[in-house]
């Protein structure tokens, strides 16, 4: 049981610690944060600017968040590689499991808490993909929303969700550490006592560390109070769910069914992992089943991380269709831009997120201009529910929007794609456009 006792030491030790640390600083928090639509920004505002030392309490709660989630995976990941669940008893590995699901919860719901436009945004972008999940994935959503808006219901649920999910995962800390306590009455912990310093002393450099230089990765740097009309020009879910998007996009549509028992095995296999794992062995040669799944869903995680990462920077360029283009094409194409479609649509299969339909449906659909314009002008009117935002735009613009849309056409392989700047300053400029 020697594993045992050096996880017990180092991690609860210094986990114990980062818990009380950000718990603490969340009830300070508390004490000034405004829970309604309009307040909740200019609040914690207040807090970074005018309460004497908010902001490094904001970046302490933000980073202990952070860091309480990345140990509590990194625990797991270590306790499953090293087949450590083996020799400790079955419910310890539940609630390890419960730990990270808490810790994750948490940081979901207190994401959303700043209402900052990468608060906002980030947490609808994660929310249309929950709501792909088959069968359930909308009424999942509606219930976490309490409505069909992201709006003032939904933060004080997000609220009262994270707060009792900081106070579920306190709960089960404790007893996870009572189970694991390998210092039963007055067994002195004397040998370990050393390196339990060592870990807590490691942590706190790190945590030190985080709160000092890179603040922006933990805690909300609050650039803009959220607007729900204007999406953003770049999309910053959270770290951790920065998968979801990508991962979820193709499966779930294509293959309802399968998607949805695939999630359910991986939960049973979770949460059931010592259950079903019945082989004593611990050496990774002993055990291929167990070790190459559980090594092809960090690998999953990772890769699909990596895909959301790199298509989290979209609308740079601007694509056009390749023949010569009327001024109202030209300036619908602007119009496009400033708007950010290109947050959840693609144009001719880039430069997007894919959360709408690609931008070439429009034409392939057979919508009328006048169809497209009132569209865009209340998208809810034709499919309650949607994401796509209310737009409020000048007819001019609107009528230029819909020439732009319907000059896509699926059919002429040729587009151009002009750098969105320069589209935005001087139109398309002649001959610059690349051809493909
Ligand atoms: C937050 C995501 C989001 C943003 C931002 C967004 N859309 Fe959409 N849009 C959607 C979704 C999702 C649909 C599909 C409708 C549905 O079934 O929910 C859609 C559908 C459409 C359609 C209908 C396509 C068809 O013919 O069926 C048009 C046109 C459209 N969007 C244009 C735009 C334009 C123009 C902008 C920018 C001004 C924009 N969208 C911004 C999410 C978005």
């Amino acid at each position: 049981m020697k594993g045992e006792k050096h996880s017990f030491g180092f991690l609860t030790y210094s986990l114990g610690g980062v818990i009380v640390l950000t718990l603490i600083s969340g009830i300070f928090l508390l004490v000034y944060y405004v829970p309604t639509f309009v307040q909740a920004f200019p609040s914690l505002q207040k807090v970074n600017e005018q309460v004497p030392f908010g902001w490094l309490v904001r970046r302490v709660h933000g980073a202990g968040g952070g860091f309480l989630l990345l140990l509590f995976m990194l625990h797991l990941f270590r306790v499953f590689f090293t087949g450590e669940y083996k020799s400790q008893r079955a419910s310890t590995w539940v609630m390890e499991v419960l730990l990270v699901l808490t810790a994750a919860w948490a940081q979901f719901t207190g994401f959303f808490l700043p209402l900052s436009q990468e608060a906002y945004w980030g947490t609808a972008a994660s929310l249309s993909a929950v709501s792909t999940l088959p069968w359930m994935g909308h009424s999942l959503v509606d219930f976490l929303r309490g409505g069909r808006e992201l709006g003032g219901v939904a933060l004080g649920r997000f609220l009262s969700m994270h707060i009792g999910a900081a106070a579920l995962m306190a709960l089960f800390f404790l007893l996870h550490a009572r189970a694991a306590n390998p210092y039963r009455k007055g067994d002195a912990p004397s040998s370990s006592e050393a390196k339990n310093l060592w870990g807590l002393g490691l942590v706190s450099l790190l945590l030190f560390a985080a709160v000092s230089l890179k603040a922006g990765w933990f805690t909300d740097p609050l650039r803009q109070a959220t607007n729900p009309t204007v999406s953003p020009e770049g999309i910053n879910p959270p770290w951790f769910l920065i998968f979801l998007p990508e991962a979820f996009s193709y499966f779930h549509s294509a293959y309802p069914t399968l998607a949805m028992l695939f999630w359910l095995l991986i939960l049973a296999l979770l949460f059931g992992l010592p259950y079903f794992d019945r082989n004593p062995e611990k050496g990774p040669l002993q055990r291929p089943v167990s070790l190459s799944l559980g090594t092809a869903l960090v690998l999953g995680f990772m890769y699909y991380t990596l895909v959301g990462m790199a298509g989290a920077h979209y609308g740079e360029k601007v694509v056009l269709p390749g023949n010569q283009l009327t001024a109202a094409e030209v300036r619908g194409a602007q119009v496009y831009s400033l708007k950010n479609c290109a947050f959840c649509h693609q144009v001719l299969g880039h430069q997007g997120r894919r959360e709408g339909p690609d931008m070439a449906v429009v034409r392939q659909r057979g919508r009328t201009a006048e169809w497209v314009q009132r569209f865009i002008l209340n998208a809810r009117l034709y499919q309650p529910g949607t994401t796509m935002p209310k737009y409020e735009i000048s007819l001019e613009d609107l009528e230029a929007l819909s020439a732009y849309l319907l000059s896509l056409d699926p059919t002429r392989r040729t587009f151009q794609a002009v750098d969105r700047q320069s589209l935005l300053d001087f139109g398309v400029p002649l001959g610059s456009a690349e051809k493909k």
